[in-house]
């Protein structure tokens, strides 16, 4: 029987309860130099500084009595003893990681019990650590201003000077940024409830330089030229805060989760739990038990067409999807009904590319199942009313996924308010790795859905008889999962977090009005997508130039951009298109980098 599996009902007689190893453990470190159960000081400049800012959490500041093990807690701003405490299903094996460290159960020959050093796992060997630093949050304590435009010149008056987004010229006393912290103990830590949201007063000016300058790819070059990356839709660049993470992760921290009586276990499994808690905050979800963590959002759809759909749809029902999908959002709806016999209905759009919502009004009927749709379209850029299109199946009694691939990089996304029973997105189009993604899922709407994969880690008991499984979201999280990559989208949440994605989505909008008002006069130009509301993306098509040779001459300036059918052919060929150039901007570019990428275009136009 393996570890958690012995804990599935309760922990055993004998152990003690979670919160009493923390307050233990709690009680220990504030005892040692340097430790204090005092609330944070708020740094200088007025502005408190969030609790959870110690950003990338790398490095320990200065001065600070550190165990250089800074990921876990940082990262996810979990309160005392978080991760023996029963916040997510997982807790009760968590705690067998945990415990046999935290229990006193031997007596070393000088008196001191050995949870005492098994405990204090920073305090040995890993001072070191200490070097690899990524510099810290400073900019929260910067007051806020209206966001640089767009072009890429001087940063503002005021803004750090210094390799990364979040350390300031004047940072002056960096011992204040970062108080030690310790996997399992750290008295001053507000529980999630109390972690500040990122608000636009919480954050330094943007300064689209410095965000740059977070992003080593972008020092790129390509065919000799500095490269532009415009292909932000297919994939997002990762900040250094990431990528050091994940280093992070590999050097300290690595192990499988929830199933060893070992110190690692812990640190990957606090790693693992503070970032599911990081999506939950990100995303406005009401519990992490709504957050399943899957390879992407063609999982995540996948997922609930296989479980959810098989449980839901029958013979004549219907499932309405709009016109603008991804083929991910397609396919497997197609795959369930063809297996139940349902139908497949689609809203279409005007030609603009945005949804007709009187006809999807006409398509909901008490047939309906569930209505999938995209809040971003991926080949026009068009913002879907998603909240009008969620309320209405609600009202006619079905279900909503709403496929955030698209937007979640863009604008801020609330589930509480948004009401949608599934939402679905990928860490790699916002600034995380790849193979790592999120399905939200209503807690009640979870909790009546099938495992969709059987095996390891989703079951609380299995005899040859049969099996119990775990409830969501460890049910839907079958086998050794994604770990490393889910604490990097964390750090990518985090990231956004700190530099506030109302600023992203306002310096956006402006840079997306300058290359549309710029692309729309180059003769011969024809855009894809000119809804009112859209987001990133310019897809067009060039008189006399395939979509292919734009594509390559735009290479050869060292500019990226998609040329092809985005998987959406039905959209495409709703606007008569096979294929598209696709530019897609995230707010690391400029208005710069537009500017070199119409000279091309309007070049090849005159040729
Ligand atoms: N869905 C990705 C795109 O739109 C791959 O390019």
């Amino acid at each position: 029987m393996s570890v958690p599996d012995a804990f599935a009902g309760g922990l055993p007689p004998g152990l003690p309860e979670p919160a009493l190893l923390a307050r233990l453990a709690g009680e220990f470190f504030a005892a040692l130099p340097g430790s204090s159960a005092a609330p944070r000081a708020p740094a200088t400049g007025g502005v408190p500084v969030p609790v959870n800012a110690h950003p990338a959490g790398l490095s320990i500041p200065p001065g600070a009595l550190g165990p250089s093990t800074p990921a876990a807690v940082p990262f996810g701003a979990v309160p005392p003893g978080a991760n023996l405490a029963p916040m997510s299903p997982q807790s009760p094996a968590n705690v067998v990681a945990s415990a046999p460290a935290l229990v006193p159960h031997a007596q070393a020959p000088n008196g001191v019990p050995d949870h005492v050093l098994s405990a204090a796992p920073g305090y040995d060997g890993r001072l070191g650590t200490q070097v690899l630093g990524v510099p810290e949050a400073h900019a929260a304590s910067v007051p806020a201003a209206a966001p640089q435009p767009p072009g890429g010149g001087t940063p503002a008056p005021g803004a750090a000077a210094s390799p990364y987004y979040f350390i300031g010229g004047d940072a002056g006393t960096p011992g204040a940024l970062a108080p030690a912290s310790y996997y399992f103990v750290d008295t001053a830590r507000p529980g999630p409830a109390a972690v500040p949201q990122a608000s636009a007063s919480a954050h330094p000016p943007f300064d689209v330089n410095a965000v740059r300058r977070d992003f080593p790819i972008l020092q790129e070059r390509v065919n000799g030229r500095p490269l532009v990356w415009f292909d932000n839709a297919a994939t997002t660049q990762k900040p250094q805060a990431v990528i050091a993470r994940l280093s992070h992760f590999y050097e300290h921290e690595n192990s499988n989760i929830h199933r060893a009586a070992h110190e690692l276990a812990a640190r990957a499994t606090d790693a693992y739990e503070c970032a599911r808690e990081t999506v939950r905050r990100f995303i406005g979800a009401s519990s992490t038990e709504e957050i399943v963590f899957v390879r992407g959002t063609t999982e995540a759809i996948n997922l609930v067409a296989k479980s959810w759909g098989a449980k839901h749809v029958g013979p004549g029902d219907e499932i309405i999807v709009s016109h603008l999908e991804h083929h991910a959002n397609i396919v497997p709806w197609q795959q369930l009904a063809a297996e139940k016999g349902a139908k497949i209905r689609v809203i279409p759009v005007d030609d603009s590319g945005q949804v007709l919502l009187e006809d999807y009004q006409r398509l909901l009927s008490d047939k309906t199942k569930i209505v999938a749709v995209t809040q971003v379209s991926n080949a026009l850029g068009t913002v879907v009313p998603v909240k009008e299109i969620v309320d209405l199946a609600h009202r006619a009694g079905a279900r909503a996924l709403v496929d955030g691939a698209q937007s979640v990089s863009h604008m801020r996304v609330d589930m509480r308010a948004l009401d949608a029973d599934f939402f679905v997105f990928s860490g790699h189009k916002v600034f995380g790795p790849t193979g790592i993604g999120v399905l939200y899922g209503k807690r009640e709407v979870l909790e009546d859905m099938p495992p969709w994969q059987g095996g390891g880690n989703m079951i609380a008991d299995v005899t040859f008889e049969r099996t119990l499984y775990h409830a969501p979201p460890t049910r839907f999280e079958a086998g050794t999962g994604n770990i490393a990559d889910a604490v990097g989208l964390g750090a990518a949440l985090e990231y956004i977090e700190r530099i506030g994605i109302e600023n992203i989505g306002r310096y956006e909008h402006a840079l997306l009005d300058h290359a549309t008002h710029r692309m729309k006069a180059i003769p011969g130009l024809r855009l894809i997508g000119t809804a009112r509301d859209k987001a990133s993306v310019l897809s067009f098509v060039l008189d006399g130039h395939s979509t292919d040779e734009v594509g390559k001459a735009l290479n050869r300036e060292g500019i990226a951009v998609r040329t092809g059918h985005h998987c959406a052919q039905p959209i495409l060929r709703r606007f008569g298109l096979e294929t598209t150039v696709r530019p897609s901007l995230a707010f690391y570019n400029t208005c710069d980098e537009v500017d070199r990428m119409v000279a091309v275009v309007r070049r090849l136009a005159r040729a």
